[in-house]
Parts: structure tokens; C-alpha cells; sequence
């Protein structure tokens, strides 16, 4: 049985004071939740001071981005090892957001997704279709090179530890969200996709969850789809209520 995880992707939001009240908050409203999983992602300058906030509590931290190589001259970068250094057990590779708007592609989000590995981290790795390719019919497609570009060498044991994140990127902070059918439509192609390359006991851990305008009202449905196994959270990650309610109405 795979346990649901909900994961908040804070994005450039927030200053300090307001995360750590949100970090703080969440930790309270979240003390008795033992049924699902539940990371935040702030930015990287807040991730330590929000790791020391959750500390020993039931939420995980991640990342939203590092880089692959190891410590060295690599100027504004931030290392894997790093991440792990100040506590922090995720990081978010090849969102959409840099997937168009900083322009990474699957073999640059590779590396990192390997890296992450290497480093004990466990990636939540992005994939999705724009609308013009949903349209054009080629979402499988679209999906599946994204899978087999950032996943490439990856093996079995390390596929399992990884997150697999589908947010199509038409229903990203538009507040279009997708059906519970067309996610579980990609959400069982994705889970296919894993049991061809590396069989099913891999296929059958591995999490898949679904992003892109989920919250309270709609989480339920979606996520109750067989191969939704939890949700990336935008928008509504950044109110402690609106968090609270998608965690309360899937657990
Ligand atoms: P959204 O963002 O919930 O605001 O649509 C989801 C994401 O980009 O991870």
C-alpha cells in the first residue's frame, strides 16, 4: 500500500517571518496526522531555518531546485549534500516552471535527479504536458520522453526511493485542474511506463502524485483514483486552512 504525499511547493513566496509562522503552524495543526506523508518546499535561502522548525516533527522539508556537481565553482549554485547538511529529505526537480521558464530539459534535470540520489535526498521529479500538446493528442508521449530523459540510468532500487510528480502544466496555479479521470488516465500510464522499464514490484511503490490547482474542495476525488498516490500543492500550500484542508480530506 503506498502512503499518500502531500507536499507543499511554497515557489518565490513569503518572507521569512511568514514562513516560519506557516512552518509553525502547520506543525501544530498537523501534530495528530499519521495516515499521509506531508513535506514543505520553501524557498532554498528558508529551507534551514524552516528544517529547524520541523524538526522531529511529522512534516518532511524540501528543496525546490539544486544543482548536480559537487562542492566547488559553481557560483549561486546550492549543492545536494547541502540540502541534506541542514535536514532537509526532498527536492523538487524539473518543475514546469523551470522546465519553460529557465529552460532545463530532461538530461539537465537528470543529473540532478542522480545527484539527489547520491546524496541520500528523495527527489520529487515534475513532468507534464502543455495544453497545445494535450490538444494535439501526444500527452503520453510528451510524458513518457520526460520520463525516460530525467530518469535515464537510473536503477530499480533507486527508482523506488524517487516521487514522481505529473502536474499538467494547463491546470498549474490556473485553477483549471484536471478531472480525477484524465489524472488517472496519465497517472496509469505513468505506473506502466515504471512496470515496462523496471517491473512491477518497482511499479507498485513508487508514488505518483498529482499537482496543479489542488485543494480542499477537489483533493478527495482525485486523489480516491488508484494511481493518485498525493498531491503538489501551489497556491494553496501557503495558508495553514487551505493545507490543512486537503491533508484533513484525504487522510
Ligand atoms: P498550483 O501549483 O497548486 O498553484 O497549481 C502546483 C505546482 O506547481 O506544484
Amino acid at each position: 500500500m503506498r502512503r499518500l504525499l502531500i507536499a507543499g511547493n511554497w515557489k518565490m513566496n513569503m518572507k521569512l517571518d511568514s514562513a516560519k509562522a506557516l512552518a509553525q503552524g502547520l506543525k501544530d495543526a498537523a501534530a495528530d496526522v499519521s495516515e499521509v506523508d506531508i513535506a514543505v518546499c520553501p524557498p532554498s535561502v528558508y529551507v534551514q531555518p524552516i528544517c529547524e522548525i520541523l524538526k522531529g516533527s511529522n512534516i518532511g522539508v524540501g528543496a525546490q531546485n539544486a544543482y548536480f556537481e559537487k562542492a566547488g565553482a559553481y557560483t549561486g549554485e546550492i549543492e545536494m549534500a547541502m540540502l541534506t547538511d541542514v535536514g532537509c529529505q526532498y527536492v523538487i526537480l524539473g518543475h514546469s516552471e523551470r522546465r519553460h521558464i529557465l529552460g532545463e530539459s530532461s538530461e539537465f534535470i537528470n543529473l540532478k535527479v542522480r545527484a539527489a540520489l547520491a546524496a541520500g535526498l528523495c527527489p520529487i521529479v515534475c513532468i507534464g504536458e502543455l495544453l497545445k500538446e494535450r490538444e494535439a493528442g501526444v500527452t503520453s508521449d510528451v510524458n513518457r520522453r520526460q520520463l525516460d530523459g530525467s530518469f535515464s540510468g537510473v536503477s530499480a532500487d533507486e527508482m523506488k526511493k524517487c516521487v514522481i510528480a505529473y502536474e499538467p502544466v494547463w491546470a498549474i496555479g490556473t485553477g483549471k485542474v484536471a478531472t480525477p479521470e484524465q489524472a488517472q488516465e496519465v497517472h496509469a500510464d505513468v505506473r506502466a511506463w515504471l512496470t515496462d522499464r523496471y517491473g512491477a514490484d518497482v511499479a507498485d511503490v513508487v508514488r505518483i502524485q498529482y499537482g496543479g490547482s489542488v485543494k480542499g474542495g477537489n483533493a478527495k476525488e482525485i486523489l480516491s483514483k488508484p494511481d493518485v498516490d498525493g498531491a503538489l500543492v501551489g497556491g494553496a500550500s501557503l495558508k495553514v486552512d487551505a493545507f490543512m484542508e486537503i491533508i484533513n480530506n484525504v487522510r
